[in-house]
């Protein structure tokens, strides 16, 4: 195939870009990924044992206020009525997270009213007077108290780093949500739930036509394939949305990730914690959660007689490690500028997507960036001739 576009990655990013470029301009588009399958971290399949659907690379839950990207999402796929709700397991006590009304009279054992929690909550993050925090503890206890950080927040967080929170910069948070009410519901968008048919079906449907052709374990960095770089660059257009420091042979150094282990397993029960994640913020326990995907469909006609679930531990990434959250030092920041200059120099290529820019991107914005990459400057440059920069 003759290609008018080649896109690098076949995650919701680039299958946005190679989705508008066969359906708006009629361009013949390629997609590669080095993975076996479409989808980049959005992807999903059924548990060979139980058909129960499983995202393979963490809980994948859709959510967005945006009116346009979601209803460029329904063209699909429908979605389920699900919302997201968290609960964590602390000394052996479960709470309803974010922290809400219902948590803070359950851990204290009351019955305080919206104002008196608020008081109470004021007073106890009041603790270090004016001091400006020094480093992620003091920020935690300036923002929601001792008692609830040090619960919740504290051996959760040095958990997620593999770091003592007291060597942690203040910076990785700038608010603690506490609500007070007793809602909990973990997402407040507009529009939330669950890809009817479940991410993959989703996720085909948006490469399926005739102008786009998906290669799969194709890795652009391998010169032995038909497409690529040595080959495509300043030749075809490409959209790239694998990791920008990859793409220059790391020249500015490399950019640090946190990654996830998960671990499976199928249970022979019908229902291990009655919820979809429960969070373990206790120091004692290595993981720091447990999805069980049979809650996130509870529409669905799922066997009785067995359950996946799936524990998440979080670590630092090695270059071999799958690149989940960007690290963001100050090290990290400034190579980043380094990587946007070269990038920006890179004739015919433009950078997308949450590896391509280095910035963690919820599923809709993603979406959202890729539409308005399109307009701004793909869509100009095949239509009107501008240069792709
Ligand atoms: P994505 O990583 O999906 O795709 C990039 C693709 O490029 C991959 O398929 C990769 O194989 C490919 N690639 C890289 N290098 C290549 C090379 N050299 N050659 C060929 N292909 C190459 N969002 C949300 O809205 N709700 C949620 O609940 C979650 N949950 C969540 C959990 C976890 C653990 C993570 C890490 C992320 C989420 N997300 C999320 C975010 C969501 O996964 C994210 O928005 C999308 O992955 C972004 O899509 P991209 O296309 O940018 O990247």
């Amino acid at each position: 195939m003759t290609a008018d576009l080649v896109v690098v990655g076949s995650g919701l990013f680039g299958l946005t870009i190679a989705e508008r470029a066969a359906n708006d301009l009629g361009l013949k588009v390629a997609i590669i990924d080095r993975r076996h399958h479409i989808g980049g971290n959005a992807y999903s399949e059924a548990e060979e044992q139980t058909g129960i659907e499983v995202h393979r690379y963490g809980a994948h839950l859709f959510h967005t206020s945006n009116e346009r990207v979601w209803n460029y999402v329904n063209r699909f796929t429908t979605f389920t009525d699900y919302q997201h709700k968290v609960y964590t397991r602390h000394k052996g006590e479960v709470y309803p997270m974010p922290v809400n009304l219902g948590t803070i009279n359950q851990f204290f054992r009351a019955a305080y009213s919206p104002a008196e929690a608020r008081a109470l909550i004021a007073e106890q993050a009041a603790e270090l007077g004016d001091k400006v925090p020094e480093n992620f503890v003091e920020k935690g206890i300036s923002l929601i108290g001792r008692p609830l950080y040090e619960a919740f927040i504290m051996h959760y967080t040095a958990k997620q780093w593999q770091t003592d929170p007291e060597q942690l910069e203040a910076s990785i948070i700038s608010r603690l949500p506490v609500r007070y009410t007793y809602n909990n519901r973990y997402f407040n968008d507009t529009w939330e739930g669950l890809p009817t048919d479940g991410y993959t079906a989703w996720l085909e449907r948006m490469a399926d036509h005739p102008n786009i052709e998906v290669r799969l374990e194709t890795d652009f960095f391998d010169a032995g394939q038909e497409i690529n770089r040595d080959n495509v660059r300043g030749n075809v257009p490409i959209v790239y949305t694998g990791p920008v420091d990859r793409y220059f042979d790391y020249a500015e150094g490399e950019l640090s990730w946190r990654t996830v282990d998960l671990e499976e397993e199928v249970l022979p029960i019908e229902d291990f914690q009655g919820t979809s994640v429960m969070n373990y913020p206790d120091p004692d326990v290595p993981f720091t959660r447990i999805h069980e995907f049979r809650h996130f469909h509870p529409e669905r006609d799922y066997t009785k007689d067995a359950t996946v679930i799936m524990r998440e531990y979080s670590r630092f990434a090695g270059r071999d490690d799958e690149p989940y959250y960007p690290i963001n030092t100050d090290a990290d920041r400034a190579g980043l500028l380094r990587y946007r200059d070269r990038a920006n120099a890179e004739p015919g290529v433009l950078f997308g997507g949450r590896l391509g820019t280095y910035k963690y991107l919820d599923m809709h914005m993603a979406i959202g960036s890729a539409l308005s990459m399109f307009d701004n400057r793909i869509k100009p440059h095949f239509t009107e001739g501008a240069p792709l920069e």
